[in-house]
């Protein structure tokens, strides 16, 4: 080392010192002892001494914080002790009889409880080793999760080492939140950007520690509350009551009020103590904990299969609250249909404020006798969206006004004015114009979309200006928008302007010119062809090359002559679309001799080969071809994707996955090189089965096919 960079060195280490001790005082104890700009020189200059000598920079650096480089997915960590859920409860009586089995089950023994808040946020455990952070991960089913280390890092209460002292093995699990006040700000910006609005924290939170890219999760305003423990060497604990000083000790965040209680009525008090206060805290409660406290008593309850038995969680009451239903306004989705949202006086439930509630359809509205001008009930429950509950009949005016669905939108669609029908079947009203742009602007949501060409810059609002405007008559028109135009959109009113920028203009386009690039499966999905899902998208990519071989497959057209012939051509269809691998022969007899599965059936077939046959299809070829967008079969080199450890492996996917979207399971399959069909047949070399699996699974059974839980899947991707 040259004596210049041993300056470098030591002067980086100084200031991590510094800038941990300032992070420290500002986030564990909020006492900060210098000003905000000073900690930022100092910040600078740790970042300007590490870009001029990269090879100092540490992982546990503060700088590191702001994120590294993104991932191409996590990894797979198992955690040391399973991460457990809870029972939850939902009435103070069954919070008695789980203090009465525990009082049963340890007979003649006082069992002193501890009750503490239940955060409703994501759970995390992180594993210190030797007093460093050295891993994160989330719950995953509870034996394997994903790895975010990198997003956990961004966290800065997160402490990088522990405070005064260094055991061996701490893992310590809490629960990741976003506070309300940033939650709130965070949608207000990503309202102005025209960007998709979370629903409420919890799912903010969840939607950032997914993130791949840490850079985006250090702008979140995440928080995190320790309250418990996983595998643990070298710290003496004999309570739970013991571990909130040592958490504190040690610069873990913790809950800042909980209760000791050792009968049912001490419980009750908690609890309903608890509920007053809760309001107060900067983060979202969704209920109380209630523990036992001493963890020999806890050992000899044990478990049940799937959480402990010496713990509880009870549940508050979804928070009801009254005001007024000023009017009702009919929304359109994207295939027309007509839903009745009520305006409401703004109110805040539940840690939002809410001025809109679904009314689900015209009868919903009947059953409950709801008119305009009522006082209402409306609910917000976690996740859902705000509901109407009940009208308060007793403070209902006399000139509220009872709804008409047909007379209120004057026989016509809101948006667009074409008239409007209720289908006989179904409960609701429909638009008949698929050229309403109320349609459109829910079809370029769709294109769009996270899952479709990701193209993130393009929420709800900036799509409803984009075609308010002109701008856009269809979602292909996106990629023709120029930077200029974007720039200068008014997302706002004419009184009051707010437009889109330079800045969010060219990211957007940005966006708009990856998607380009994107392969065919997305492409097929973005399109919203019916009957076309993403695993049916993926299935047909697999088989042909460009678009353009999709619009005039042969092998679309054999699966639908065979189903539709019965003379001796069937044969001969059968033969040439098993040799293509499109199908296969079905065991099953079928009652025209020995019949075949094909990859997708005939309905999709006909589906896809009509939009492309279609005005609408055809023109959309013309127009992606004009524009130079040739969308191709995934980039993975075939010698690429036979050296990857699930090459050429079959999967099909079937009932509801505990902890993963279908979407993650199939991404994490592809990312290793297996492919997953929609269908079983004897080429499928495993079933990942959830729960309330359909007949796949019987048929993955009666094959004799390799059946996966998603434990064993998690457990497969971590080896
Ligand atoms: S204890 C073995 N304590 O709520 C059980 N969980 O419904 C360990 N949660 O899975 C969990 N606040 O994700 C515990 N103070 C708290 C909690 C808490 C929130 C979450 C956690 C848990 C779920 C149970």
């Amino acid at each position: 080392m040259t004596e210049e960079e041993t300056q470098a060195a030591k002067r980086a280490a100084q200031l991590r010192r510094k800038i941990e001790e300032h992070d420290r005082r500002y986030y564990q104890e909020a006492a900060p002892i210098i000003s905000d700009r000073e900690y930022d020189r100092l910040y600078q200059e740790l970042l300007d001494l590490e870009t001029q000598f990269p090879q100092f920079v540490s992982t546990d650096s503060p700088t590191q914080r702001v994120g590294g480089k993104p991932l191409e997915a996590f990894a797979q960590i198992g955690h040391r002790v399973p991460m457990l859920s809870l029972d939850n409860t939902y009435s103070e009586k069954e919070v008695a009889s789980f203090y009465a089995r525990i009082t049963r089950l340890l007979p003649n023994e006082r069992i002193p409880v501890v009750i503490e808040p239940k955060v409703d946020g994501v759970a995390v455990s992180l594993l210190y080793e030797k007093g460093r952070l050295r891993h994160a991960a989330t719950r995953g089913d509870g034996a394997v999760g994903d790895d975010i280390t990198q997003n956990i890092r961004t966290i800065r209460s997160i402490p990088e080492r522990l405070r005064s002292a260094r055991p061996s093995v701490f893992e310590v699990r809490g629960e990741v939140f976003m506070d309300k006040r940033g939650f709130a700000k965070l949608n207000e910006e990503r309202s102005k950007a025209g960007l998709p609005l979370f629903a409420n924290p919890r799912n903010a939170a969840a939607g950032s520690l997914k993130q791949l890219d840490p850079a985006i999760v250090a702008k979140r305003p995440l928080g995190i509350l320790f309250y418990g423990t996983g595998a643990v060497e070298d710290v003496d604990l004999e309570k739970h009551s013991e571990l909130f000083p040592l958490l504190e000790k040690f610069g873990l965040p913790t809950s800042e009020r909980w209760w000791l209680a050792d009968s049912f009525e001490e419980i009750l008090n908690a609890i309903r103590e608890l509920d007053k206060i809760r309001g107060d805290f900067a983060y979202q409660t969704d209920g109380a904990v209630v523990k036992v406290d001493a963890f020999a008593q806890r050992e000899r309850l044990g478990f049940t299969a799937k959480s402990p038995r010496w713990a509880i969680a009870y549940k508050y009451e979804a928070e009801r609250v009254e005001t007024r239903l000023i009017d009702i306004l009919v929304q359109v989705g994207r295939t027309g249909v007509l839903t009745p949202v009520a305006v409401l006086e703004p109110v805040t439930v539940s840690g939002s404020r809410v001025s809109r509630a679904t009314l689900h359809n015209e009868d919903e509205i009947k059953r409950k006798d709801i008119r305009i001008g009522d006082t209402v009930v409306i609910e917000k429950a976690g996740e859902v969206i705000p509901a109407v509950i009940e009208v308060v009949k007793s403070k209902r005016l006399r000139n509220a006004k009872p709804f008409d669905f047909f007379k209120h939108v004057h026989g016509k669609c809101p948006v667009c004015g074409s008239p409007v029908r209720r289908d006989p079947q179904f409960v609701a009203w429909r638009c008949e114009n698929i050229q309403c742009p109320a349609q459109t602007t829910r079809r370029v949501e769709f294109f769009a979309a996270r899952s479709a060409l990701d193209i993130e810059s393009i929420g709800g609002i900036l799509a409803d200006k984009l075609v308010e405007r002109g701008l856009i008559r269809e979602p292909i028109d996106l990629f023709e928008l120029k930077t200029e135009q974007l720039a200068t959109l008014n997302l706002g009113t004419e009184e009051a302007p707010r437009v889109f920028g330079q800045k969010n203009a060219t990211k957007a386009i940005r966006a708009i010119e990856r998607a380009k690039t994107l392969p065919l499966s997305r492409w097929l999905f973005a399109l919203a062809i019916p009957d076309v899902g993403k695993t049916t998208a993926t299935q047909l990519a697999r088989f042909h090359e460009t678009i353009e071989d999709i619009a005039g497959s042969q092998l679309l057209r054999d699966v639908l002559t065979y189903h539709e012939r019965s003379d001796q051509n069937r044969q001969q269809i059968a033969n040439r679309l098993i040799e293509a691998g499109f199908a296969e022969k079905s065991k099953s007899k079928s009652e025209k001799g020995a019949g075949i599965v094909t990859e997708v059936g005939p309905v999709v077939a006909k589906s896809v080969l009509e939009f492309f046959e279609s005005e609408a299809g055809a023109k959309l070829l013309r127009r992606m071809k004009q524009l130079q967008i040739s969308p191709k079969i995934e980039k993975i080199s075939a010698k690429k994707a036979a050296k990857l450890p699930l090459a050429d492996k079959a999967f099909v996917l079937t009932g509801t996955l505990p902890s993963m979207t279908r979407e993650e399971a199939t991404a994490k399959i592809e990312a290793l090189g297996g492919h997953v069909s929609g269908s079983v047949s004897r080429k499928t070399d495993y079933v990942l089965a959830g729960a309330e699996p359909g007949s796949k699974l019987a048929k993955a059974k009666h094959f004799g096919i390799r059946i996966l839980t998603e434990a064993e899947f998690r457990k497969m991707l971590a080896r």
